[in-house]
This record gives structure tokens, sequence and C-alpha cells, in this order.
């Protein structure tokens, strides 16, 4: 069955763009099943950096998008995303679930309040309106897409949202008139994708945020407000679990967070800026700056159990190169007890203290010796580089096939 899941291993920004645009090159169908406009997806192709928050990256190389029932749709960014893939030649529409909720103008309004309530303990959301539309939803008032071509429908919702909340929904004249623009592709994509993986047609599921960003497995209350796991690609399109024949975790070669919230490996002074710069850790999204960290091989044992992967795809490899040693935490001390699979428990990862093994790192490179190098593949790779590799698929106990070296697509080997 040629179903794939795309799911990230960490705090999200594991460079699942990339990923997905590569393997979506020979699919017919990309899906976004969870979260909204607060992922923030890139694909750099010829240097052009582009940059998804609502439309799955994937349909940058031609597949057709699809946005499912269980995500929080911001119909901006839709319109946006779709001149976007026009502007590298790809004239498309996306199939939207009729079921797909829709984030208003008051779920931005009430992400803010949130926060400003939280005030000293905020969640450091992207203020995309996630959490509010989502807790609309679970209490049956939100507005689905279907509900923009249904006057009386719509005015129903309103009055119960107004109703509770004591505030304005926003002007969303825009958005019925987004909605019948796009009505065509206003479908139950349900039973279109299931017909489509039965006739043997690849589909690509990609993921936003990460693991540890799930409602329910990730570090609560610093999550965010779906679940970012495989099973939501179950719940969310309908597709059951025999239908996806590979689940790739994507993994980055360090660790890191954007917002609040727990992290054992966080690195505070001059390794974290080297990371940080090299890397460009700066979120997609908000611009906010990614805190940074070692591998956290506890938690990544965690993610890759929740998950069932079966493969890894690494990326961010050349990042490291010119540290002259590379930390990897092995386990934790939590209260003289070792953890050695971590469940993200915010009490419990605030008392654990990573025990770490050092490896050596490797030289600086090029970017035309990587270029090189992803053209005469893992052999060519720097020795330690690939003993770095291996160590992280011994500790973690899947393979790692494929190694991204740059942000650009065609930066990769495959091992
Ligand atoms: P996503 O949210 O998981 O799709 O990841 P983001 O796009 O938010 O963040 C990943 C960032 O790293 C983007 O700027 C990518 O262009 C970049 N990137 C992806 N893979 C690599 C890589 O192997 N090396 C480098 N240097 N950058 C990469
Ligand atoms: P991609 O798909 C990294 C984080 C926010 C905040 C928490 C809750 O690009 O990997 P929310 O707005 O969802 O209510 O914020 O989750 N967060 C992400 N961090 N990558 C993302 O997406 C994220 N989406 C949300 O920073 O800590
Ligand atoms: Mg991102």
């Amino acid at each position: 069955m040629p179903g794939l899941a795309i799911i990230g291993l960490q705090w999200g920004d594991e460079g699942k763009g990339k990923i997905s645009y590569l393997l979506s090159k020979d699919a017919e169908y990309v899906v976004r099943f969870q979260g909204g406009a607060n992922a923030g997806h890139t694909v750099v192709l010829d240097d052009r950096e582009l940059r998804f928050n609502m439309l799955p990256a994937g349909s940058a190389s031609g597949a057709k998008p699809c946005i499912a029932s269980g995500t929080v749709v911001d119909l901006n960014e839709v319109i946006e995303e779709i001149e976007l893939l026009k502007s590298i030649g790809i004239n498309t529409e996306p199939l939207i679930s009729k079921n797909a909720s829709i984030v208003l103008p008051i779920h931005k309004k009430l992400d803010d309040i949130i926060e400003e309530i939280r005030s000293r303990e905020p969640i450091g959301t992207t203020r995309r309106g996630i959490g509010p539309a989502y807790s609309d939803k679970a209490l049956r008032i939100g507005v689905k897409i279907e509900d923009l071509l249904d006057y009386e429908s719509l005015q129903n919702k309103i009055r119960l949202i107004e109703d509770l909340h004591k505030l304005p929904v926003g002007d969303i004249k825009e958005y019925v008139k987004l909605a019948e623009k796009l009505y065509v592709n206003i479908c139950d994509l349900e039973i279109r994708l299931n017909d489509e993986l039965d006739k043997g047609k690849k589909i690509i599921f990609e993921g936003a945020q990460g693991t540890l960003l799930d409602i329910d497995q990730g570090t609560y209350p610093y999550v965010t407000s779906s679940n970012t796991t495989i099973g939501a690609v179950f719940t969310s399109c309908g597709v059951g679990p025999k239908k996806i024949s590979e689940i790739i975790g994507v993994m980055k070669a360090y660790t890191t967070r954007v917002g609040a919230g727990v992290f054992p490996t966080e690195l505070k002074g001059g390794e974290g800026e080297i990371l940080r710069e090299k890397g460009r850790e700066y979120g997609t999204t908000t611009g906010r700056p990614r805190r940074v960290g070692w591998l956290d091989i506890p938690l990544l044992r965690y993610s890759i159990m929740v998950n069932s992967v079966d493969w890894i795809a690494f990326t961010k490899l050349d990042v490291l190169s010119g540290l002259k040693r590379i930390k990897i935490c092995l386990e934790y001390d939590v209260d003289g007890e070792t953890i050695k699979i971590a469940s993200p428990n915010v009490r419990t990862l605030e008392k654990a203290k990573p025990i770490y093994t050092h490896l050596d790192g490797w030289p600086n490179l090029t970017r035309e010796e990587w270029r090189k190098i992803s053209v005469k593949g893992w052999d060519a790779l720097p020795e330690n580089a690939k003993i770095y590799i291996e160590t992280i698929e011994e500790l973690l106990g899947r393979p790692i096939k494929l190694i991204s070296i740059g942000a650009s697509s065609g930066m990769e080997v495959a091992k």
C-alpha cells in the first residue's frame, strides 16, 4: 500500500518540508493532516526558499496538495500559497475536506489573550489561533469549511462562538468569498484518499510540528493543540493504519525548540550560539530564535516507539561540521535512576540530568565540498560523520536511510 507518513521526532522544524518534497516527487497527492498555519515548512529550489504554512511543502514537487479534516485552516494562507506554487509553475488548488475547521480572526485574538493571562508562564505559541480553533472544535461550535458555504449554519455557529467568548468573531466576508472560490475543491477527502490508495496511487502524509509537541504525547502544557503523532493520519484522513506502508521519522542532527518548555540537553552558552547561527535556527513562521541543544536519545527513543517509525530521515548533518567534539545524551539520571527511554513528562524531565558521550567532530567543509559529497554519496562523507550517523542508528535501533547535508534540494545522500 503506497501510503507514506512523515513525522517529526523532536520539537518541530526537523526539516520535514525538505524531506516531504523529496518523497513527494513521484507521489500523486500530499496531505496536511493536523495543525494549521503554526507550521512553517521550507523547500529550497535553486537557492529560492519556499515557505509553506498551510499547504503541504511536498506540493512544490507537483503532487496534488490536500488539507484533511483534522486541520485548522487559515484560508488567507491557502490563497497565498496557491500563488506561491504558481510562481514556480505549478497551477493547482488544494483539495480540502468539508470537515476541516476554520481559524477565525477571533481565534488569533484569543491566542493573544490566553498568553497574556498566563503572563509568567506563556507557552510561546505562534499566535496563529491554533489552540482556540481546536478548543472551539472540541466544544462542537467550531466553523467547518462547509459552513462557509451555508449561510444559516454559519450564522448559527457565529452566534454560539460570540456568546461563549463575548467577542466578535471578526470580519469573515473574505473567508466566505474564498470558500466560494475554492468550492469545487471542497470534498469528502476521506473517500477520495481511500479510493486513490486502493488504486495504488502514492500518497504522502506530511506531519507538522513534532512528536514532543503532541498534545497527548508531548511535554504538556508546552505543546501544540493537536496530535502530531502517527495516529493523527488515521483520525484526520479517515485512512486506516493498514494503508500506511512506511512511517518515516525526521530528525535533525541536534535538537531545537521554539517557545517555552523543558529541554534537558539545551545549550545555553557559546556552542549553542554557534549552532544557532550556522543552522540558521530562527523560526520559519515567527522568526523567533530557536533554542538549541545536543541530541537526546531517551526522548528520540520514545518518539520512535510511539510512531512505529520504520526508518529515519536525518537532516542538517552539515551544521555540525567544524565542531571539535559532538555530544550525544545517551540516558538520564533522574533521582539516581537511569532512564534510557523517556516519556516526555515535564516533571520528570525537569529533574533529568543528561549523561553524555563525546564523539570526535570533522572539519568544516565548504558548500562546494558538501555538493561533491551529495554527488558521490555515502562513502564520500567524512569518516567521523559516518561514525556519528552509525552511532545514532545503533542507539535508536532504526536505519537512517536519507541524510540531508544542506538546505537545497539535491543536497542529500542515501544510505
Ligand atoms: P520543518 O518545519 O520540519 O519543515 O523545518 P523548517 O523548514 O521549519 O526548518 C528547517 C530549516 O533547515 C529550513 O530553513 C530548511 O531550509 C533547512 N534545512 C533543511 N535541511 C537542511 C540541511 O540538511 N542542512 C541545512 N543547513 N539546512 C537544512
Ligand atoms: P513545524 O511544522 C516548531 C510550537 C510553538 C509553541 C507551541 C504551541 O514547522 O515543525 P501553537 O501556535 O501551535 O499553539 O504553539 O508549539 N510550535 C512549533 N515549533 N515547529 C512548528 O511547526 C511548530 N508549531 C508550533 O512555538 O511552543
Ligand atoms: Mg518549521
